[in-house]
């Protein structure tokens, strides 16, 4: 179902020390606070999964993890499941994260393997797409965004799709201080709606949560959650201080 999210990435930052005291300004800032068609979520690193949600099955909160394994269980060192994932009861996953894509290879096929086994396991995928900033400048953005989510979309099936929550992060907006515009933010999510659309038609389309990242803060957060395709925003930076989050949740 449509709804509004703001979703915290806190990517590898936060010993277990801070993380706990994060978690716990997120308590006292969220436990009060009235959250009607909006959605918190916070992504920890996996190893404080578990005591995340603890915390937030009691304060108004979901949590994601940041990423999972591609493959179900066995001899992968290193890796988690989406199922170990579910057995901590883990809401929502990143999926494709940019950093991800960049650093670590991953592929269409993996990622499309990954929100398969997240949606085995009853997790929502938050699928990440994005430009990087040449392909922008050489006006391929649109056809790169296409590629990204019909890649590793397209095989689901309407029920399934209902499931995903969509990230638009360009990438040269991420971790760089410079943001989308509000215009260019809602022109490309415009138009993942309507590839959704022509796909699976426009009722299923509208009920797709499409998410902003990329520097968005408690400045600019308004005005990206006032255009009428941005439903909110997955948040790096600003999302490692409970005040700065909290903030960009009353944004909307
Ligand atoms: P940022 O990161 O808000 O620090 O730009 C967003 C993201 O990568 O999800």
């Amino acid at each position: 179902m449509r709804k509004n999210i703001v979703a915290g990435n806190w990517k590898m930052n936060k010993t277990f020390e801070e993380a706990d005291d994060l978690l716990f300004d997120l308590a006292e800032s969220l436990k009060d606070l009235e959250l009607e068609n909006e959605e918190v979520i916070v992504c920890p690193p996996a190893i404080y999964l578990e005591m995340s949600t603890d915390v937030g099955l009691e304060n108004n909160f979901a949590v994601g993890a940041q990423n999972c394994a591609s493959e179900a269980s066995g001899a992968y060192t290193g890796e988690i499941s989406a199922a170990m994932l579910k057995s901590l009861e883990v809401q929502y996953c990143i999926v494709g994260h940019s950093e991800r894509r960049k650093y670590y290879h991953e592929t269409h096929e993996d990622l499309e393997k990954k929100v398969n086994l997240l949606l085995d396991n009853d997790i929502s995928p938050i699928f990440c797409c994005g430009e990087v900033l040449e392909e922008r400048e050489s006006e391929k953005h649109f056809d790169i965004i296409k590629a990204q989510i019909s890649e590793s979309l397209f095989g689901l099936n309407a029920e399934e799709l209902l499931n995903i929550v969509i990230a638009y992060e360009p990438v040269w907006a991420i971790g760089t201080g410079k943001t989308a515009s509000s215009a260019q933010a809602q022109e490309m999510h415009a138009f993942i709606r309507g590839l959704l659309s022509e796909k699976y038609g426009t009722e299923v389309a509208n009920e797709i949560t499409i998410l902003y990242g990329g520097s968005c803060n408690a400045k600019n957060a308004q005005e990206l959650f006032s255009q009428n395709d941005v439903d909110g925003g997955l948040i790096g930076g600003a999302s490692l201080k409970a005040e700065d989050f909290l903030a960009i949740i009353k944004s909307f």
